[in-house]
């Protein structure tokens, strides 16, 4: 989706060129998010006027446009106060071009310039009232409202502040939006404001911070002239913000920063950020508080890996540990969820479990379904959190729902939130991102501890879920006698996964050479049932979304009722054949397939003569006890899926039309 980046130093001496540069870094940082288009704004050297570059495609492409468009000594002349803005544009509302992308500009001499993500659902409403003042589009999207709308209130409220000007427009302006402004009217200065669409404000300065929060100020509009008191100076001069989307584009400045909240209306001015909301109501907090960053820089550098998938998915033998650690004690058979422990009689008492997800978070719902419905002895519903919401699906207040998410920020499954606390059920999230609008609206929750994700397609993140929900289910049944053996065995096999993980990658080298078989073919079926369907699900959706080959993850047991007609012995197919107890079942499938000429890869597990014994081409694994298989068996979908997308000559972190964090329904 869609990335704002802004920078604005205070007394803090730095070029223009140096800006330029922090503007391309932080786009770079946010390119995994998916977008088609870049740009940015800065002041012209004579500070009078605001100077915008943007282009269709890469951040590389825009960055090449700077350098031609911005030379000289004036551009490499040191400048005290400044305010540049920069984005990467997912097209949502017109075609990804120059002139849609943003900044987005109020008139000809960019007055107001405009960063905006999400989608203002309201804009032709606000079109057309503005069009009848005068105001000519020159794009298709709906965040030329936006500069306009505040361009239109500026003339007509002169004595309104810059923040005062943003505040009355967002109250204009329906749908979700995270936005940056910057004006030539108000030099150094910056206002940002969110609803439903992530921004934070990193705040580096020398010393360390004198304060750790920033107080809200509430209330009704106040003339420029007397709102000086609004802003709570800070003891530290000289001062750089950073307005993000997400962290990893600030990390390398400052690990010190805010997550605003909804309708929260941040300004900078005077090198002194305040945070306003129009309105109190009773349980609103006094401040935002400074929330240290636990990420570490290295954590979004692909190190000596070739694309950022690559490295996430070496990285789980550590992640899925990460997932446990400090909740897991082995020695004493006995797990701890922090985020979830004091809910844990309320969940017990509960009429069912529903999981709500999209994707690969979905996926991680479905593999865990049956160990949660024999452990919790409870109903559990699996939902697809955009189909969920088209049923307006009946919820009672005591329902306890899961929202399953990498980003924490996905539109789909956000909305499934809100839909599910309005009617009074507990919100319970699963996610990776600390910070995040489903990790704020939930009312407890698991921390997956996946650390940053950067590869559009999901591949760490999976397997942490998967590990969370596991833990879930072991903790809902610890006081069940009946349940111990059965409990004991998931536990020591939960101990043992990190290196049987480090046993899996060690195929890599095999995949790439079935890969090579594969990567000219135009579609791959991959079969499976029980607790390794959900691997198949994601293994289709990994080929699907890196390779853009067609690939259907197939439940064997619905071979015979259709899909079976596809097989012959051109068609890839690759089956999961493992000694659980469905086992027998997946032989009848395998049978089913080579007698129809198929030629599957195999998925078995390792030393299984019999099963190997069906085809030339197959992949061992580790034995683990049933539940846990699907985190092993994912692994060569994952390494399969990646080295189609390199011989295909595919994107791999950034695949076409997709984005890392889908902040639109
Ligand atoms: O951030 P989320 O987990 O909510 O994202 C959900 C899906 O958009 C995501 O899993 C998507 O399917 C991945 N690209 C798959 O690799």
């Amino acid at each position: 989706m869609c990335g704002i980046f802004a920078y604005l130093n205070y007394l803090t001496p730095k070029s223009r060129q140096e800006v330029l540069d922090l503007l391309v870094t932080g786009l770079k940082r946010l390119e995994y998010r998916g977008y088609d288009s870049t740009g940015v704004a800065i002041d012209s050297p004579d500070n009078k006027n605001i100077v915008m570059v943007k282009r269709t495609g890469k951040v590389k492409v825009l960055e090449d446009a700077i350098q031609e468009h911005f030379s000289g000594v004036e551009y490499s002349e040191p400048v005290l106060t400044h305010i540049g803005i920069a984005h990467t544009r997912w097209a949502t509302h017109g075609v990804p071009c120059e002139r849609n992308s943003h900044p987005q500009r109020s008139d000809e001499t960019n007055g107001f310039v405009v960063v905006h993500n999400g989608i203002i659902t309201n804009y032709n409403d606000v079109k057309t009232f503005l069009s009848k003042r005068g105001y000519e589009f020159e794009s298709d999207t709906d965040t030329e409202v936006f500069a306009k709308l505040v361009h239109h209130l500026w003339k007509t409220h002169p004595t309104y502040s810059f923040r005062e000007l943003v505040e009355q427009a967002i109250q204009q302006l329906e749908g979700a939006f995270a936005v940056a402004v910057k004006s030539k009217y108000f030099p150094g200065e910056c206002v940002a404001s969110r609803r439903s669409s992530p921004l934070l404000v990193g705040i580096k300065t020398k010393t360390r911070l004198a304060t750790d929060h920033i107080p809200i100020l509430y209330g009704k509009v106040i003339p420029r002239s007397d709102s000086t008191s609004e802003f709570m100076p800070m003891e530290e001069k000289e001062v750089e913000y950073f307005f993000a989307s997400d962290a990893s584009a600030v990390i390398e400045h400052t690990n010190r920063v805010i997550y605003l909240e909804d309708d929260d209306v941040a300004a900078v001015r005077d090198g002194t950020l305040s945070i306003h909301r129009l309105k109190k109501s009773l349980d609103d907090p006094h401040a935002r508080e400074i929330t240290t960053l636990k990420m570490e820089i290295q954590q979004i550098m692909k190190g000596n890996y070739d694309y950022f998938m690559q490295k996430e998915i070496f990285e789980q033998p550590e992640s899925v540990v990460n997932t446990m650690r400090g909740r897991v004690r082995f020695d004493g058979n006995s797990i701890v969820l922090g985020g979830i422990k004091d809910y844990i009689p309320e969940i017990k008492r509960c009429r069912r479990l529903m999981l709500i997800g999209c994707g690969t978070s979905y996926h991680s719902a479905v593999a865990t379904r049956q160990l949660l419905e024999e452990l919790t002895e409870l109903p559990v519903i699996v939902e697809l959190a955009s189909d969920f919401l088209d049923r307006n699906t009946p919820i009672f207040r005591d329902d306890v729902c899961f929202f399953i998410s990498q980003s924490g920020e996905t539109a789909d499954t956000l909305m499934a939130l809100r839909y599910c606390k309005q009617r009074g059920a507990l919100i319970v999230g699963i996610t990776n991102t600390v910070g995040s609008s489903i990790c704020r609206e939930s009312h407890c929750g698991v921390h997956i501890n996946a650390g940053p994700e950067i590869g559009v397609a999901s591949t760490k993140a999976y397997t942490s879920q998967f590990i969370s929900l596991v833990m879930f289910a072991l903790v809902m049944s610890e006081d069940r006698l009946s349940l111990q053996q059965r409990r004991l065995e998931i536990m020591q096999a939960l101990s043992k996964l990190a290196d049987q993980i480090r046993a899996v990658l060690k195929l890599d080298s095999k995949v790439k050479e079935l890969a090579r078989d594969l990567y000219q073919h135009k579609s791959l079926l991959i079969m499976g049932r029980g607790y390794n369907f959900a691997t198949c699900l994601e293994g289709a959706l990994k080929v699907k979304e890196l390779t853009y080959m067609h690939s259907e993850g197939i439940m064997a047991g619905e071979l015979k009722h259709g899909p079976l007609a596809l097989v012959d012995d051109s068609m890839p197919v690759l089956m999961i054949v493992l000694r659980d107890p469905v086992y027998v079942k997946c032989m009848n499938a395998l049978q089913q397939v080579t007698s129809r000429k198929g030629c599957p890869i195999i998925i078995c597990e390792e030393g299984d003569e019999e099963t190997k014994a069906f085809s030339s081409r197959h992949l061992e694994i580790p034995r683990t006890v049933d539940c846990l298989q699907g985190i092993l068996t994912v692994i060569p979908m994952q390494l399969l899926s990646y080295h189609i997308a390199v011989l295909r000559g595919c994107d791999v972190d950034c695949p076409r039309n997709l984005a890392k964090s889908v902040t639109v329904e």
